[in-house]
């Protein structure tokens, strides 16, 4: 096993803090040139364009990783699958490195990086978990079975139940509107806030700590990568996450894997919304 670390030896409440740190700083001097044209970096193995800051936010979560001994299987959003060190089958790092790339890029201060540890590429073996608003520098981390924190705080997810009352994000992004919108158009009219900013993983904790009632994407786009770390934080919480017709998302963690799903703060908020959305073709 050479000089790899068991999995079981890492903290990765130091260590996951250690990598956002490191993506902030590698990122920083990227900002300060985005007026400046931009190379043509390919696609991703999301699909999406490559942009320098995402690459910059993936060398950095690795550089930490590596220098801590952790034998790992990347699954990113950027490279895709790929291995590190002797016994990379026993630790899958997924991660966004930049989630809200747009946002970065448009200047719009709303984007983070999300990092989720599994010891198999599945959700519901996601054991740690970290989502880091990079502008405000504010971070969400959890544990299984400890509970999460904002920052140190306990999050606490909102008690509220009135959907007229409710703050809810709906992410409607898609060329696909036409079929999504119409599904979603029951609880939009009975939801007087709606509200969408740009950053899935980052939105997801607002639900956790009680900013926002609920979260809605049934678009059938949002990558695993982008939501396996605020999956395991709302749990952790007291949140609930499933798909749009009540099932758990057990879903296999890899960079095209997509995932539709409705998070809300409480059970009785989420029976409601869950009652006004309208069954797409594959959940019908
Ligand atoms: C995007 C954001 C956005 C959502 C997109 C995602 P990215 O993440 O989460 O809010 O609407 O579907 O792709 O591409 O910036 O990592
Ligand atoms: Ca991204």
């Amino acid at each position: 096993m050479g000089n790899y670390r068991m999995t079981n030896d890492v903290e990765w409440s130091r260590l996951l803090p250690e990598c956002k740190c490191r993506v902030r700083t590698k990122i920083a001097p990227l900002l300060k040139m985005l007026n400046q044209p931009q190379p043509d970096l390919g696609v991703g193995a999301g699909g999406d364009p490559l942009k320098n800051v995402d690459l910059a936010a993936e060398a950095a979560i690795i550089e930490v990783l590596k220098m801590h001994s952790v034998s790992f299987t990347l699954i990113s959003e950027e490279s895709g699958v790929r291995e590190y060190g002797k016994n990379a089958s026993e630790c899958y790092v997924t991660c966004d490195p930049i989630d809200g790339t747009t946002n970065l890029v448009r200047g719009l201060p709303f984007y983070a990086t999300s990092i989720a540890v599994s010891a198999e590429p599945r959700l519901d073996r996601v054991h740690a978990g970290l989502v880091a608003d990079l502008f405000h520098d504010i971070t969400y981390f959890a544990e299984k079975g400890k509970g999460a924190h904002r920052d140190g705080h306990k999050l606490i997810p909102s008690c509220n139940v009135s959907l007229e009352e409710a703050v809810i994000g709906v992410d409607l992004n898609s060329y696909k509107v036409e079929t999504i919108a119409p599904r979603l158009s029951r609880l939009i009219g009975r939801t007087k806030h709606i509200r969408h900013f740009g950053a899935n993983a980052l939105e997801l904790c607002f639900v956790a700590d009680g900013t926002t009632d609920a979260f809605v994407d049934v678009r059938g786009k949002l990558r695993t990568t982008d939501m396996a770390a605020a999956w395991l934080i709302l749990h952790e919480a007291g949140a609930v996450m499933t798909g749009p017709g009540g099932e758990m998302l057990n879903v296999r963690l890899d960079p095209r894997q997509r995932v539709e799903f409705v998070a809300s703060a409480n059970r009785q908020i989420h029976r409601k919304i869950l009652s006004l959305i309208t069954p797409g073709k594959d959940t019908a």
